[in-house]
């Protein structure tokens, strides 16, 4: 069996990740593939507990490294638990978010050091990057403003300021420069219709080598 092909899903607040996993895991599922929906931080149940830790809005500090900590050991059960042995029995995963987002999170928005989040991203999946990343894009204004539309309460790192997500924008924007091959820029502030447009095209070489027609 041939291993799956692990798809990641990044942006801000309000690209439209989650409405792009929802409708892509269902578009991959009816093509005939077997698609694995996922999310991080979380994924699996004791990595949700994490996320709860790490995205509640508590009276005590968590620190850059602390958050960017929990990331990976969030990161690194969900691996275990579902990413590694999916990709191994020939699904497609998808994730809604992962390491690129501790890269523009922790790494361009809150300022820790690239250099530490690329030795824990080696220390727990050096073996392991997706083959596809999309990369939804959007300005931080319009993303935040759908983000809001959206429901009432934030999280921790939703409450930051607009000035946090631009640099958390900006971050993603490098790293999509850095590594254009894997990861794919998605006009995201296109109409829907559009979007899935892009998402497909983007992953075309993918479908084609499972013998998928679009
Ligand atoms: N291309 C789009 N055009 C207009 N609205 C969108 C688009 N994509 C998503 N939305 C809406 O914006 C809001 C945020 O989308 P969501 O998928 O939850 O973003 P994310 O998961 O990236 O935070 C939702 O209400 C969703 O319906
Ligand atoms: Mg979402």
């Amino acid at each position: 069996m041939s291993p799956g092909v692990f798809i990641t899903l990044e942006g801000i607040e309000g690209a439209g990740k989650s409405t792009v996993a929802a409708w892509l895991s269902q578009w991959l599922g009816e093509r005939g593939l077997t698609v694995r929906l996922t999310r991080e931080p979380g994924g699996t149940a004791l990595a949700e507990r994490v996320r709860r830790i790490v995205l509640e809005r508590g009276s005590e500090q968590v620190s850059a490294e602390a958050e960017t900590l929990l990331m990976f050991a969030a990161r690194a059960i969900h691996l275990d638990n579902l990413v590694r042995p999916a990709l191994a029995a020939g699904e497609w995963v998808l994730s809604d978010r992962f390491t690129d987002a501790t890269r523009a999170y922790q790494g361009a928005g809150r300022g820790v050091e690239p250099q530490w989040i690329e030795a824990l991203a080696e220390r727990v999946h050096g073996d392991l990057a997706p083959q596809c990343t999309l990369l939804l894009d959007v300005p931080v204004k319009l993303g935040l403003a759908r983000a809001r539309a959206r429901r009432g309460e934030s999280d921790r790192i939703e409450a930051e300021a607009q000035a946090f997500f631009e640099r958390v924008r900006t971050g993603y924007l490098a790293l999509a420069r850095r590594e254009p091959q894997r990861i794919r820029l998605i006009e995201a502030a296109a109409p829907v219709e559009s979007v899935r447009e892009q998402v497909a095209a983007a992953l075309q070489p993918w479908l084609t080598a499972a013998g998928v027609r679009t």
